[in-house]
């Protein structure tokens, strides 16, 4: 069996992507892989002789750990827990994990073999999937209406211009006008509402030129009565995106930060309205599925009073607007457009601080959508 090479199990168990615990008879720990190391984020070396029940058991949790573990310990019966809570360096992580025994041969006492999935990576991604596809279900929607609406505006306009003219009575003018600039108001909703039909354009691009144009147009529209700070971390390399598109993303953003803290006053009672552009390299972030091992990401915070709280799961998608004039257009045409940018935008936001962020994958294939 030349084929094959010889395997070296220890490269095998790092390798692995569940997360692996050895626990010996005091049920204390003696071994964990590479991938345990990153999920609880400490180095095997202080991990070392450390009693497992401090991590999986939490606090109020009712299930009975310890006796759990010494039932496998000594009668060799698995038991898997789902969605359980864990507890690591005062974080709480969500895992399934399996609990077995490892027998090490007659001389040896039994050992425990604990194995973890992370849930809160997967809960991730099936979220994060599940609401791309909703939003491009109603991006089309959208779109379909609009082509809808657009269609018969030409045609009612031309038509009014012509019962103007023929009328010629500037009594009647005036509901003309009306009707005219109505349409207007309409067609430039459509426009909106359709989004940009011109296809992107990638270039290699400094993200903090496009932040920089916002910033220069901002400023001169708020006149000052805004603090924007500028917190950028120069070092970043250049990503592939069409510069104008990345412009109107951070624009769209930047206006409604700008906003909700303008049209809040009496949020601002002891602190002043701030806006904060920030860039940063992000290590390790799942977007649209696909693990990047680094991105670059643009951070867009206010401490106004933040995103409100029943529109704060569906803010992206099209139409959900919090305020009396708003479209609910700006964050679904931004999140469009990073998806066609392989990237994505995240939102969090409580009173005080809302941070939406973007994330742009440095290299990546661009499929235009
Ligand atoms: N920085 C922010 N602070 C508070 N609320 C926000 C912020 N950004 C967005 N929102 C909320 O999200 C809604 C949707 O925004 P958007 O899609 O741009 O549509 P529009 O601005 O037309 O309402 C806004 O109406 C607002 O209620
Ligand atoms: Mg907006």
């Amino acid at each position: 069996m030349d084929q094959y090479p010889t395997i070296d199990y220890r490269l095998l168990v790092d390798n692995m992507s569940t997360a692996i615990l050895l626990v010996d008879k005091d049920l204390n720990i003696f071994y964990l892989n590479s991938s345990c190391e990153a999920l609880f984020d400490v180095s095997l070396t202080r991990a070392l002789g450390q009693p497992v029940i401090n991590i999986l058991h939490a606090p109020n949790d009712s299930f009975d750990t310890h006796e759990a573990l010494l039932n496998t310990l000594h009668k060799g019966q698995a038991y898997t827990r789902r969605e359980a809570i864990i507890n690591v360096n005062f974080k709480d992580i969500h895992v399934d994990y399996t609990v077995s025994q490892l027998s090490t041969g007659k001389s040896y006492h039994p050992l425990l073999l604990i194995e973890l999935n992370s849930t809160d990576r997967m809960l991730k991604i099936a979220k994060e999937e599940n609401s791309i596809q909703q939003h491009q279900v109603a991006r089309q929607l959208i779109r379909g209406v609009a082509h809808e609406i657009k269609n018969p505006l030409g045609g009612i306009r031309g038509a009014t211009q012509l019962l103007a003219r023929s009328l010629n009575d500037p009594q009647y003018s005036e509901f003309t006008d009306v009707i005219i600039s109505e349409v207007d108001r309409l067609r430039t909703l459509a426009d909106t509402m359709l989004g940009s039909r011109q296809l992107p354009s990638y270039e290699p691009v400094n993200v903090h030129e496009p932040l920089e144009r916002v910033r220069s147009l901002i400023v001169n529209q708020t006149k000052k009565k805004i603090k924007i700070t500028r917190d950028y971390d120069l070092s970043l390399p250049e990503v592939k995106a069409d510069r104008d598109q990345l412009i109107q993303v951070i624009l769209n953003i930047s206006v409604n930060a700008i906003q909700a803290m303008t049209e809040n006053k009496d949020f601002f009672v002891d602190h002043q309205p701030e806006l904060i552009l920030r860039t940063r390299i992000q290590r390790l972030v799942t977007i649209n599925g696909v693990l990047n091992k680094s991105a670059v990401r643009i951070d867009i915070q206010d401490n106004g009073p933040g995103v409100p709280e029943e529109i704060l799961e569906s803010v992206f998608y099209p139409l959900v607007t919090g305020r009396a004039k708003g479209t609910g257009l700006g964050l679904s045409i931004a999140q469009n457009i990073m998806h066609q940018h392989n990237g994505m935008i995240e939102c969090q936001s409580v009173p005080g601080k809302t941070v939406f962020s973007l994330y742009l994958p440095w290299e990546s294939n661009h499929v235009a959508k």
